[in-house]
């Protein structure tokens, strides 16, 4: 069977293009090696695909206009090559389902995320002039057998996915819709991953999932409704347990994570990063809003002054220097803008080494969509963004200044953008530092002085 599938399928070269968030990066991993299996070829050049797959993102509005506008380039390579085929991937794979095929011509498969193991089949339905789509959604996928393809790493820092899904249900947010339920993957598989990466020279991994501190595995399941049921496993694995493992592997092991819940995150979570100096002083906790009736019209399930003991926990325990971000959404439905600035005080407060800030965006299907009326005009949400971008560059600029003169381990990651001259890589705070290029080589740790900062990026040379 496997030889028939390989003589369908050799010679035959996929493209891959991903979207949105790093869990869809690291899916398009698991893709590439399920089609390598399959006797798939990979290409970096558009142009020379027989597949183009594009891993897709739902989470505004402006995600997938961009995608649409992708796809219709993708047309104008079709009507150069008639065999080729166009399959859309994830999030809004999920979300649209068939009507994707209906809206989008040029589409000829559709698979949602837990639907990648059935891709070689819908390929080859399609090979032989038909549509295909998948986008059934599981309780236990997690791919956990699969050992993900580095099709476009720097072969330093990977990506390993933890769980899978979201059951939060924040009222803004479509992910529950297009990832469904939440799962945790066998702790074993993820050490084994970890592990091999670092045989293969990478130095860095990222932990994944939409709220990594909800992690629980039992070997009784690893779906989380269980897991309240089987919550008398005294052998289940938690987020902390699983770090701990994962930062056992090699002290030269960089472990990172995202994302944290500020609802979930545990003290035992801090305590295994001040542990373990592997384990990089870095969270990302996403705020969303500093006002109260805001954080609940969300369902985010905490106060302000929840979010800010939990500043205070990090500050405590990991340390005054620990790197902290968030994400802000500006204009959600029936912000004022007394509530915008409690926003914007909480960030005064936090003064946070980054933020990622959006404008709201409603989501079909969405709580705050059949609830709530999207009522902020758009030149409103956009002053309020501004507002908010302003101010982090005002903060990130003040946190990377505290840096100045310090001297921090930084692994080398490549070299810098603008210059062949110069390294680029992070500390473990995830502050990117960029310094000139001596007898060291991408992958080393070195000892690097901070010279000098603007709000981005850290300017400094090796200390030998
Ligand atoms: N699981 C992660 C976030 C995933 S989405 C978490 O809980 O933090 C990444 C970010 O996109 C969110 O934190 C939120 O700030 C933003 N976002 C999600 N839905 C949005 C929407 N409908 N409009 C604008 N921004 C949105
Ligand atoms: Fe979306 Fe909330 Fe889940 Fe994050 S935690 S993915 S914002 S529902
Ligand atoms: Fe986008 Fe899906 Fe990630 S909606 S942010 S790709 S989980």
């Amino acid at each position: 069977m496997l030889k028939i599938r390989n003589k369908i399928f050799s010679n035959k070269k996929v493209y891959i293009e991903s979207y949105g968030c790093q869990m869809n990066f690291s899916d398009s991993e698991i893709v590439s090696s399920i089609l390598l299996k399959e006797g798939f070829d990979h290409t970096k050049t558009v142009e020379n695909a027989d597949l183009i797959l594009i891993n897709t993102c739902s989470i505004r509005e402006k995600a997938e206009e961009n995608i649409r506008k992708r796809l219709s380039f993708f047309n104008s390579l079709k009507k150069k090559n008639n065999n080729l085929k166009i399959g859309v991937l994830g999030c809004m794979a999920e979300r649209l389902k068939e009507k994707l095929l209906h809206e989008e011509k040029v589409v000829d498969l559709v698979a949602g995320p837990d639907s990648y193991r059935n891709l070689p089949d819908l390929i080859k339905k399609t090979s032989k002039g038909y549509k295909s789509i998948d986008t059934k959604l599981s309780k236990v996928e997690t791919y956990d057998d699969i050992i993900p393809h580095h099709f476009d790493s720097n072969n330093i820092t990977g990506l390993i996915s933890i769980m899978r899904g979201c059951d939060n249900m924040c009222s803004f947010c479509v992910v529950p819709f297009t990832r469904g339920r939440e799962r945790s993957r066998n702790p074993n598989s993820i050490v084994k991953e970890a592990k091999g990466l670092f045989e293969k020279g990478f130095r860095e991994v990222t932990l994944l999932g939409q709220n990594v501190d909800s992690y629980r595995w039992s070997r009784f399941s690893n779906n989380k409704k269980d897991l309240e049921k089987l919550q008398n496993d005294s052998e289940s694995i938690s987020f902390s347990n699983l770090l701990e493992m994962v930062a056992l592997i090699d002290p030269d092991l960089r472990i990172r994570f995202s994302t944290s819940h500020p609802k979930d995150i545990t003290d035992d979570v801090l305590h295994v990063i001040k542990k373990y100096e592997n384990i990089c002083n870095y969270i990302h906790l996403p705020a969303q809003s500093g006002n109260n009736r805001i954080l609940k019209l969300m369902n985010r399930t905490y106060t302000r002054e929840w979010y800010l003991n939990k500043i205070n926990s990090i500050r405590n325990i990991v340390g005054d220097n620990c790197g902290i971000s968030s994400d802000f959404i500006s204009g959600f439905c029936s912000e004022t803008n007394k509530e915008h600035k409690d926003t914007l005080s909480l960030m005064d407060h936090i003064k946070y080494d980054y933020s990622y800030t959006f404008s709201y965006s409603e989501r079909e299907g969405t709580m705050a969509e059949r609830k709530f009326s999207d009522d902020i005009p758009d030149n409103i949400k956009q002053k309020r963004l501004s507002e908010l971008i302003i101010k982090q560059r005002k903060h990130s600029f003040y946190r990377n200044k505290l840096c100045v003169n310090k001297t921090y381990k930084v692994l080398i990651e490549g070299l810098s953008k603008k210059s062949e001259n110069n390294f680029k890589g992070r500390n473990s705070e995830n502050k990117m530092i960029v310094f000139p290029k001596e007898k060291y080589n991408i992958g080393d740790y070195v000892n690097v002085k901070v010279l000098n900062c603007n709000s981005a990026t850290l300017f400094g040379k090796i200390l030998n």
